[in-house]
């Protein structure tokens, strides 16, 4: 049974951009074209595309980080979280990691703090980090691990929805198949859908069910993976799979 978690129609997005500064009449870009996709439960929903054309102005828009966009973004379950391909970026260095795996649950409250504390535990046994990683701090982890306690931070309140992008970009290849099997089995334990944005197609030909094409901020193909890597409908999803060969 179809049950959507995203629905995105006809989004527009745009970035300010000042033209000149003796003027004062505002000037926007447009950089997201009539967007519409949807994401039902459990699925793994590809976005890929050439660097620029938009990815992540559309997890961006998705989020409510920009205020530059019309059309429509219905959330059918709570706020999706974000996994990014930087974990360094998104990880507070001052923090321990059982403190960043605890902030979510402090921030969604209705928790007692030895409730918070037992799942966060829970969680990075299920990560593949023992309890002794809560007292370590982002940069005594590797990039790996760092992106395994990201990953861990965005699904541990349990929301339907995870945005990631670029979660393995910055990771060599065995790693990569880590994560990404790590991705799998959260899925499975928590239910989750993902809108997984890569650049590299061999990746999401790995985790993906469907596939959304992006080119210049429109999607120009939406198809299974199955179809996509065996049918490509648009020249270039096929000038795509060339480049990744
Ligand atoms: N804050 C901003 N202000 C103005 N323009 C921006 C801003 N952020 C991104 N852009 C522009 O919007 C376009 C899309 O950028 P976006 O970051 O969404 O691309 P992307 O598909 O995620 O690329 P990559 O694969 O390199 O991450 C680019 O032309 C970029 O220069
Ligand atoms: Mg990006």
């Amino acid at each position: 049974m179809a049950e959507p978690v995203l629905e995105v129609r006809h989004l527009n997005s745009y970035y300010r951009v000042d033209r000149s500064p003796f003027r004062s009449r505002e000037a926007r870009r447009q950089v997201l074209h009539d967007v519409s996709f949807t994401i039902e439960r459990g699925e793994i929903v590809g976005l890929v595309g050439e660097s620029g054309c938009g990815k992540t102005t559309l997890s961006r828009t998705i989020l409510g980080m920009l205020p530059g966009y019309d059309g429509e973004i219905v959330h059918h379950s709570s706020r999706p979280q974000m996994v990014f391909q930087d974990p360094f970026s998104s990880l507070n260095p001052a923090r321990t990691v059982g403190w960043i795996l605890e902030e979510p649950l402090r921030a969604a409250g209705g928790m007692t703090a030895p409730e918070r504390k037992a799942a966060v535990l829970a969680m990075l046994e299920q990560i593949g980090l023992g309890e002794e990683f809560a007292s370590r701090k982002p940069w005594e982890l590797s990039g790996g691990q760092r992106q395994r306690v990201s990953i861990a931070a965005a699904v541990i309140t349990h929301p339907r929805l995870i945005i990631a992008d670029e979660p393995v970009s910055a990771l060599d290849v065995t790693i990569q198949a880590q994560i990404l099997q790590l991705l799998v089995d959260l899925k499975k334990q928590y239910d989750l859908s993902y809108l997984f944005i890569s650049h590299d197609l061999n990746v999401v030909y790995q985790i993906c069910s469907r596939v959304l094409v992006m080119k210049d901020g429109r999607i120009v193909e939406e198809n299974t993976v199955d179809e996509l890597f065996d049918h490509p409908r648009h020249p270039y999803t096929r000038q795509l799979l060339a480049a990744a060969e």
